[in-house]
């Protein structure tokens, strides 16, 4: 939630990198706007005072503001996109806000827990508060801490009054602030948030993620927890709260700045939707031998301590969770180690059972979802053995985690996910095959088998991409639609709840996903005629009369009115006779099918709420990066 940028150009003496602080920040923010929209602003130092202007709605809206009201040429700057927690989406509670008399700007992600007793103290000394935002009052402590530390000659510190004020805030937060009479210097600070520092010749960067200034270099330097960073152009020095030196890592980031650009579609989502075959390819990539034997290298967790797992709790929220949903079935029954999956938010306060013989799976695309992120934490203290399955590289989650298997679908910029689903339950079915050779649970011949169907779904997928027409055109003519159910039993369920989920946050509508065995016990009771339900069938050729079962299902529906609308695979002639519309899928086994039957309903999606005019890459109420409890 929110992004955040700052830069720091070139000191007095060096070559002119060319760079202007506002252009930086704003390509900075363009590109973290998926954060969060609901605000924007900047601030610059130029001419020794700060200049800053900020926006309610879009980004689009603050470029028009500076363009009609223009801010100075300036080498430092910082920029906020924001999600709302404190305060209304207006132009009084957006970011920057300004202390010190106006001499210090301060942005925030986060959230300050105990901002309401500092508010007290701050209106105690007389502070006049302009907005409702916490963030204020931590800019109002740093400028009243800053202006305590200049007496007669002797100037402030703005790193040590950084310092000082982390000392005093509860919560969780990234903060950057610069001060009028400190012109070449971004000091920020982290708790609990992200923040990434980007590595430039004689120009140093800030961002909520390299995304922030992917367009100027790629190094970057991941922060460790509550830690602050001070940033000139040519130095970068990082502390403790107490001012202690500490080191950051760096590493390099692999991705280039087109591969987070749209690539000729016209949204960030369609364009995700289609890096699917490669998402899952690149997952998959170098994880195995010729033989077929995994070789999880970064898995450094050790394979004694693997083999004495007696229980796994994947954690996760929203479409991840749904990943983890998936990933239960295939490693119970590959692994026979009981699994359950959890929402973060939900097992965090239930005291639940966990302990050292406990594999804890988190998965998150951002690696920064708090709820997530406490969840592991938790466990962790309880000494369960933590994995991360993440697609963001040195983000808070994984680095965190004992361990960490990274999917590679690239940066998914669109709010709603779709490439980092497909690529997290990769990952996590290689997880699996790796606990079952690691346990002995599978012959290897039979994991490399599996391994070689994996191996075939990015072309499977790219089929379905092919054939995407039939059911955009659906998607477009039910523009109307009030209400959409969708069913699924096994892995279909979650696959249905998935669907329901991108409907609702894309084309706001109410859909909601079912078992298709728990119809028959309540939900059967919403079926009128003319009622849309989509139902995800399972392999004709799979176990158990699973498919059989479902077909009864589609008929129960559709004797009560549903118009039916069927994901099925290839070549099953039985359900024609009760869908109005049928959508086939390559074939593959069971456990696979997921990774296809999930792509026809993100179409669907992204069709219909498309056909309404909505803002697919930025749905309303909804931001990227879900970084508060
Ligand atoms: C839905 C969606 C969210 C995220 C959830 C977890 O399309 O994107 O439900 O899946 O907020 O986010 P991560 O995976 O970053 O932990």
């Amino acid at each position: 939630m929110c992004g955040i940028v700052g830069y720091v150009g070139h000191s007095a003496g060096r070559v002119n990198t060319g760079h202007n602080a506002l252009d930086v920040v704003l390509e900075g923010l363009r590109r973290l706007e998926y954060r969060g929209y609901d605000s924007a602003g900047i601030a610059v130092v130029a001419d020794g005072t700060i200049s800053s202007r900020k926006k309610s709605g879009k980004l689009s809206n603050l470029i028009a503001e500076l363009e009609a009201s223009p801010l100075p040429d300036s080498l430092t700057g910082i920029g906020h996109t924001r999600w709302a927690t404190h305060g209304g989406p207006t132009d009084l509670n957006a970011h920057p806000h300004l202390a010190d008399e106006g001499k210090l700007a301060v942005i925030h992600n986060g959230i300050i827990e105990n901002f309401a007793e500092l508010k007290l103290e701050l209106v105690r000394k007389g502070v006049d508060f302009k907005s409702e935002t916490d963030t204020e009052v931590a800019a109002a402590l740093l400028g009243d801490i800053y202006r305590n530390q200049v007496h007669g000659s002797s100037k402030g510190d703005l790193t040590k009054a950084m310092q000082l004020a982390c000392q005093r805030l509860e919560g969780a937060f990234t903060l950057l602030a610069i001060h009028a009479d400190q012109p070449d210097v971004v000091v920020a600070a982290r708790r609990n948030s992200p923040l990434v520092v980007g590595l430039g010749d004689g120009e140093n960067f800030l961002g909520s993620d390299v995304s922030g200034f992917i367009d100027y270099t790629r190094r970057a330097v991941e922060l460790g927890q509550d830690q602050i960073v001070t940033i000139t152009a040519d130095t970068v020095e990082i502390t403790d709260f107490y001012g202690a030196p500490a080191e950051g890592k760096e590493y390099h980031v692999d991705w280039d700045p087109a591969s987070a650009e749209k690539g000729g579609f016209p949204s960030f989502m369609e364009k995700e939707i289609h890096d699917q075959p490669d998402a899952v390819l690149q997952t998959l990539l170098g994880r195995s031998d010729v033989n077929g034997r995994l070789t999880l290298d970064e898995l450094r967790v050790d394979p004694e301590l693997l083999k004495h797992v007696d229980k796994i709790i994947v954690l996760a929220c929203g479409t991840s969770a749904y990943a983890g949903q998936v990933a239960k079935y295939a490693i119970e029954h590959w692994c026979r180690i009981p699994t359950e999956v959890e929402l973060s938010h939900e097992f965090r306060y239930r005291d639940p059972i966990v302990d050292e013989n406990t594999l804890i799976v988190s998965i998150s695309q951002s690696g920064e979802t708090m709820d997530t992120l406490m969840a592991v934490r938790y466990a962790k203290e309880q000494g369960a053995k933590t994995v991360s399955i993440c697609n963001t590289n040195g983000s808070t989650i994984p680095r965190e985690s004992d361990a960490v298997l990274y999917t590679h679908a690239g940066p998914e910029i669109a709010v709603a996910s779709t490439k980092a689903f497909l690529a997290q339950i990769t990952a996590a079915y290689l997880l699996g095959l790796y606990l079952a050779q690691l346990r002995g649970n599978k012959f290897q011949g039979e994991i490399k088998d599996i391994l070689a169907d994996l191996n075939k779904i990015p072309a499977k997928i790219q089929r379905i991409l092919d054939n995407e027409a039939q059911i955009k055109e659906l998607g477009q003519s039910m523009a109307d639609a009030k209400s959409v159910l969708f069913l699924g039993r096994h892995v279909g369920f979650p696959v249905a709840m998935e669907g329901a989920l991108k409907l609702k946050e894309l084309a706001y509508i109410h859909a909601e996903g079912f078992a298709a065995g728990e119809l028959k016990h309540g939900p059967i009771a919403l079926i009128e005629e003319g009622q849309p339900v989509f139902v995800v069938v399972p392999s004709p050729r799979g176990r158990d009369s699973l498919h059989a079962k479902v077909v009864s299902n589609i008929q129960e529906v559709r004797a009560r009115g549903a118009k039916t609308i069927v994901i099925a695979e290839e070549g099953d002639e039985a359900v024609k006779a009760y869908a109005e519309h049928v959508f086939y899928i390559p074939e593959t086994p069971t456990l696979l099918a997921p990774l296809l039957s999930t792509v026809p309903l993100q179409i669907f999606a992204l069709a219909l709420a498309s056909a309404k005019g909505y803002d697919v890459d930025q749905p309303r109420n909804l931001a990227k990066s879900v970084t508060v409890e």
